[in-house]
């Protein structure tokens, strides 16, 4: 049994009053409450052992030295990667994206294709563009669906031996929708395509297996894993690692340096320029440790019951219409009220306690293809229950009669 009494116990936060009301967070997709392990860890790392890493022969040194490796060796096995090298600490998907496209910069010429699905979110579409830019590659989009599912017909036409690049993220911010990234990947390695996965949405709910996916590319952050803001991880296979230039110059990434000529560092400090964020490394690892230890398993099961009594109850509200009906979703449910402007509820919602994110969620072309300036979003993580479910409810209906 789902002991979300206990789990909301690790979560000062939860413990809150909003506008005199109990708090009822259901902005978990933007970002994750963090529980009381990972606010310990980076209290422990700046009380006992701040010091700048792979740097000093001090005991402090080792010691955060010593400890964020062993965060870059948690996110390996969480992931099932094959080698620790392959983890490079970012400050977020964002930063590890745009990584990746300016090392393609090198790669790419003109006639080039890179595809990008109809479904994301602008860090994973901008950077592409950019790309297209200054190569001369030519950016294809697969299209969606009315469901908010990705037209895969359409895709497999659109791969060729021009297609260099595929980029798609695992689950839809806006829509929740789960994408078939098994076969998307698949289908581009017959062509020979490098695909990189957004998982930024993904890893709060599930537990994606690396190896088994073949992946090219991974990108996530870890504050939507209960970890810290400010990092992240990029997953990219070795030989891809190699090939790829580095994205800045500074020290920690030299083998060596004279005015002549600059020689690499290994992986992964190739790819590690500067001072990182090390207590949020650290608490990265925490917050792995932390998830793991309730199972995902159990939270995928527990938010599975908390999207289908959500989506039950709100489509017995008149007027209401939810984007994002594909059969693979995840606890996320994007919708409007009748002539209604989300922002709206979102204020109203906002007074009763209830945290929701309103508009066009970072993913303008989703809300072009349904024609609409913005949806309402909640977003369910393992720690939210059916009361709270109810209060949303409850707080629509309210805000449906004062703007109706
Ligand atoms: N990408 C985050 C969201 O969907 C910020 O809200």
């Amino acid at each position: 049994m789902f002991n979300t009494t206990s789990i909301r116990a690790d979560f000062p936060i939860l413990q809150r009053k909003v506008n005199g009301k109990p708090l009822v967070y259901l902005d978990n997709a933007a970002t994750s409450q963090k529980p009381q392990v990972v606010i310990d860890a980076i209290v422990e790392y700046y009380s006992n052992y701040n010091a700048n890493i792979h740097r000093g022969v001090h005991a402090l040194s080792q010691e955060a030295t010593d400890k964020y490796e062993e965060a870059r060796q948690k996110i390996q096995q969480h992931f099932n990667i094959t080698k620790a090298h392959e983890v490079i600490f970012t400050s977020g998907t964002t930063h590890a994206i745009n990584m990746v496209a300016n090392g393609f910069a090198s790669l790419l010429r003109k006639g080039d294709e890179v595809i990008v699905s109809a479904l994301e979110h602008h860090s994973n579409i901008v950077p592409w563009q950019m790309l297209c830019e200054k190569t001369g590659a030519k950016l294809l989009v697969i299209p969606m669906t009315q469901e908010g599912t990705l037209d895969m017909k359409a895709y497999a036409e659109m791969l060729s031996d021009k297609t260099k690049l595929v980029f798609v993220n695992h689950i839809s911010n806006a829509l929740g929708t789960i994408n078939p990234i098994e076969t998307i990947i698949s289908k581009a390695h017959q062509v020979d395509a490098a695909v990189l996965i957004d998982g930024a949405q993904a890893c709060s709910h599930i537990k994606p297996d690396l190896q088994a996916l073949n992946v090219d590319f991974y990108v996530t952050s870890a504050h939507k894993m209960c970890g810290p803001t400010g990092v992240g991880m990029l997953y990219g296979k070795e030989e891809w690692l190699k090939k790829l230039p580095p994205y800045q110059g500074g020290g920690e990434m030299i083998a060596e340096v004279t005015f002549e000529k600059t020689t690499y560092a290994d992986l992964p400090h190739k790819f590690e320029a500067g001072t990182p964020n090390i207590c949020g490394g650290i608490a990265f690892g925490v917050a792995i440790d932390y998830l793991n230890h309730i199972g995902f398993k159990a939270i995928e099961a527990h938010e599975h019951e908390l999207l289908t009594y959500a989506t039950k109850e709100l489509l017995k509200i008149p007027g209401t219409r939810i984007y994002g009906t594909g059969k693979e979703k995840t606890s996320v449910i994007s919708f409007n009220l009748e002539n209604i402007h989300s922002y709206d509820v979102g204020t109203i919602l906002d007074k009763l306690g209830i945290a929701v994110r309103t508009g066009h969620h970072c993913a303008q072309p989703i809300m072009n293809y349904f024609n609409i300036p913005g949806t309402v979003r909640a977003s369910f993580a393992f720690y939210n229950t059916k009361e709270e479910v109810d209060v949303l409810i409850s707080g629509i209906k309210k805000a449906k009669q004062m703007l109706s």
